[in-house]
């Protein structure tokens, strides 16, 4: 059957998000346990990673196929994070997608039109980050040059265009009106939640800041991840049963990834983070560590009204971080959504690809255990 796409999908997503917020706040518990009724079944042997592996050493190839054009300076800076030079960053999105893939057939198999769908993800996410190094004018990402650092902001900005429009022709090519609707959404959802984290939260006092602070979220991070995941199953004509399932399960791992991401912001080094640490403070956002922390010290809005940028600011917000819950209940927050993935995750038949998305959404909290 044939599902009819709307926003209700948003909206609940929307209202399960309020529902995780309020049991952030309402948490009396400093350490949520990962762990769910029924992961006890699961191999913990099962490497999210390795299942997929084939299909994923062959996507730089292929996206670099799928960028080849008459213009090369265009193909060069669009295949710029697909070159056997680059680290290629850990392939995410696509691994869930072909996981999700194998865990939703019987027979274990993924179609090639998955695989095209897992290199579009990341042609999408990489278009995004792109263009995301122009707006925070980054020198570097993942280890490297940034392609605007490198080629200046015009043909980053452009490339990102680039690989937008043919991720857009592969799309159109899966002749599937359904999936298309999802990842065209998807685009939508980057760029709102990009705008939204425009926006100062602590400094327009008539928004519920963390409210707002998790739905950016969802449309920075955890839309890609939630409707790629249903898309795949979509592809295969599964049921609305299950595309909401592995939507869940999607939404749940972007939403633990964005608030680990952050938490690693504050507890992290610049080696293992591949960028500096208090990024987010320095571009003057409050994370979930500062909207926690200012709870205990209000002082924090002084110091985002001024979006951190008088000397010694940037000191003075992470101490108050430090010396408050704040990195507690984001990691607290962060486990409540990884369990939220591994739920969804066990409502499918007990395959070995199951049993690795379960790994995989238990990997994302691992760098803040
Ligand atoms: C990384 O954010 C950025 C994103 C996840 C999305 C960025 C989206 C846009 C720039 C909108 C345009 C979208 C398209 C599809 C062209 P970050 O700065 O928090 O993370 P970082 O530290 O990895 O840079
Ligand atoms: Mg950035």
């Amino acid at each position: 059957m044939k599902s009819a796409i709307s926003s209700l999908d948003i909206g609940v997503a929307f209202e399960r998000e309020e529902e995780a917020v309020h049991m952030a706040f309402q948490s009396a518990s400093k350490s949520t346990v990962a762990w769910v009724d029924g992961e006890d079944e699961v191999s913990a042997e099962v490497d999210p990673f390795a299942l997929v592996a084939a299909d994923v050493r062959k996507l730089n190839k292929n996206v670099k196929d799928l960028l080849g054009s008459d213009h090369p300076v265009l193909s060069t800076v669009a295949q710029y994070f697909f070159d056997s030079e680059s680290q290629g960053g850990k392939k995410i999105r696509p691994t869930m997608v072909l996981l999700t893939s194998q865990a939703c057939s019987p027979e274990n198999v993924v179609t090639p039109a998955q695989v095209r769908l897992a290199e579009i993800t990341e042609m999408i996410h990489t278009a995004s980050l792109l263009h995301d190094d122009v707006i925070d004018s980054s020198e570097t990402r993942r280890g490297r040059a940034s392609v605007n650092q490198l080629f200046g902001n015009k043909l980053a900005i452009l490339a990102g265009d680039f690989l937008l429009a043919r991720s857009s022709v592969c799309l159109a090519r899966l002749r599937n009106v359904e999936v298309i609707e999802l990842l065209a959404t998807v685009i939508e959802h980057l760029v709102k939640g990009e705008v939204m984290q425009m926006k100062n939260l602590l400094k327009n006092r008539d928004l519920n800041a963390f409210d707002y602070y998790m739905r950016k979220n969802y449309y920075k991070t955890g839309s890609l991840m939630a409707n790629s995941c249903r898309a795949t199953a979509a592809l295969e004509g599964h049921s609305l049963e299950m595309q909401q399932i592995v939507f869940d399960y999607g939404r749940a791992c972007g939403a633990a990834f964005q608030l680990v991401d952050d938490m690693l912001d504050f507890t992290s080094n610049e080696a293992d983070l591949g960028k500096p640490v208090l990024n987010d403070l320095r571009q003057g956002l409050s994370t979930a560590p500062v909207l926690f922390a200012y709870e205990a010290f209000p002082r924090i809005y002084k110091l985002a009204e001024r979006n951190y940028e008088a000397p010694g600011d940037l000191e003075e917000a992470f101490k108050y971080v430090q010396q408050s819950d704040g990195l507690e209940r984001t990691r607290d927050l962060a486990l409540q959504y990884s369990n939220a993935a591994v739920a969804a995750a066990l409502k499918l038949e007990k395959t070995v690809a199951r049993d690795g998305m379960v790994n995989l959404a238990r990997k994302i909290t691992r760098p803040i255990l």
